[in-house]
């Protein structure tokens, strides 16, 4: 076993943390306080491969691991959480799914375009009242022939107004319950779909998220993922990848936030002396130190796995889970560090306890992970 980061992972680490110093960090506040899209700094991630990091080369894609998609989603996350979420989406959702179950057609059409960060892709499960109860779904895929007619709402969508392309699970076959959806490709310029307003959150404030109403909206057979039936179970393998990558974000927010207390610690003097030399606060950074160490072996463990081709359902959920209960510990705790300080936007950790927490809800609350979990460990 070797607990050492190759040439290329080194070199791929410092290019993701160059990109987030240099072009995430000077408008990072601001963005978090006006709620604006990071068009710019998506934009240039295409440029630099990392949209379409683990698709293979003849898709568009930069054709690397699994490795190297966390450590720079942890290194994007430690500074900006709202562009490594966009990140994380187009890739291990939206270009994984299209690339392991796609027809060759629909990665022609769709997947280059999403690999090379031309355009940018959403994942659209969450429903009103289907969220951890995924396979409720109400969105109807009417089967018409060569067509199905889709209808409902879908929520809380991350990239929703930025996106070109979408994957939808749609119910065709209610009585079937979960073995009745489908997951289908639409595109958001098709008549009947409209965007909704852009939610007004607590954290990753800068990422846009909307609700998504399809009205009669006509999409072609040839437009579904896998066969009749399949779409639930294409929701389910796609989120144990992308809960790596959301573990990764988690991380990430999580380091970054360690990175400044650590600093600050180093140089606020309080009773005469730097803060570090209290042993409270050196002791919250050792807690700090070893969560976060935890969960960074967890996320390569569940990484590894699924580079080697093995079932890596239950080690994302444990990364996953690990991991956003340890930034949200992390990032109050370095709030704390600061004192009055953290609690003022300038310091940075105060977005990063509010970007950390909806890591414990999307892509499977933290509960959800436990069920996960549980399941594998007693079946
Ligand atoms: N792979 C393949 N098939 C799977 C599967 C998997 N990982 N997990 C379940 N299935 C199959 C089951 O085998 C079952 O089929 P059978 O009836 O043939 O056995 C079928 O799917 C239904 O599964 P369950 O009975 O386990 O379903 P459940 O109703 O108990 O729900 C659940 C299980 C784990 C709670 C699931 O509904 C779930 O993961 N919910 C959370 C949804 C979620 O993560 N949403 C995220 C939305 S995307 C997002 O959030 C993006 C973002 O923010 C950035
Ligand atoms: P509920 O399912 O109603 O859960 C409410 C509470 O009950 C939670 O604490 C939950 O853990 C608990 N609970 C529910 N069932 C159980 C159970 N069986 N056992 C124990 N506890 C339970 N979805 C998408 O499809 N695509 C996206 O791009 C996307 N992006 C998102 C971005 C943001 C900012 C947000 C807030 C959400 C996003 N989601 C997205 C939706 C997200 O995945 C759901 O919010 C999440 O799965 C929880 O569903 P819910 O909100 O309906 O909560």
């Amino acid at each position: 076993m070797l607990f050492q980061l190759s040439e290329e992972h080194l070199m791929i680490r410092k290019a993701a943390r160059d990109f987030a110093q240099q072009e995430c960090l000077p408008g990072v506040i601001e963005r978090d306080e006006k709620a604006q899209f990071p068009k710019e700094q998506i934009k240039k991630l295409g440029e630099l491969g990392f949209m379409g990091m683990m698709v293979d080369p003849a898709y568009g894609g930069s054709g690397m691991d699994t490795i190297s998609y966390v450590l720079a989603m942890e290194e994007i996350s430690k500074v900006e959480a709202s562009v490594s979420v966009c990140m994380s989406v187009n890739n291990s959702l939206v270009c994984w799914g299209l690339e392991k179950y796609g027809t060759e057609a629909q990665k022609q059409k769709y997947l280059v375009p999403l690999a090379k960060g031309e355009v940018i892709g959403a994942f659209l499960l969450s429903e009103p009242e289907a969220g951890s109860d995924a396979t409720s779904q109400r969105t109807v895929a009417e089967d018409k022939g060569d067509h199905y007619l889709v209808s409902g709402t879908k929520n809380w969508i991350t990239n929703g107004a930025s996106a070109s392309i979408y994957l939808v699970m749609a119910q065709t076959h209610a009585s079937k319950g979960s073995h009745g959806i489908n997951a289908l490709i639409i595109e958001r310029d098709t008549p009947g779909v409209t965007v909704g307003a852009k939610e007004n959150k607590m954290g990753i404030r800068a990422s846009d998220t909307c609700s998504i109403l399809f009205t009669d909206v006509r999409v072609p057979k040839e437009n579904r993922i896998g066969d009749d039936g399949f779409g639930f179970s294409f929701a389910m393998k796609t989120l144990a990848g992308g809960r790596i990558g959301i573990a990764s974000q988690a991380l990430g927010i999580a380091s970054g936030a360690y990175e400044r207390a650590l600093a600050y610690a180093k140089e606020r003097k309080a009773f005469g002396t730097e803060i570090m030399n209290h042993q409270a606060i050196a002791f919250k950074l050792a807690d700090m130190a070893t969560r976060i160490e935890a969960s960074r072996l967890l996320i390569f463990k569940a990484a590894w796995e699924k580079d080697q081709g093995l079932d890596y359902t239950a080690s994302s959920s444990m990364a996953k889970v690990y991991a956003s209960e340890t930034a949200m510990w992390v990032t109050t705790e370095a709030v704390q560090v600061h004192g009055g300080y953290g609690y003022v936007k300038e310091y940075h950790v105060e977005r990063m306890m509010r970007d950390a927490k909806i890591t414990q809800i999307y892509e499977g609350t933290s509960e959800v992970q436990r069920i996960v979990i549980s399941r594998s460990i007693l079946k």
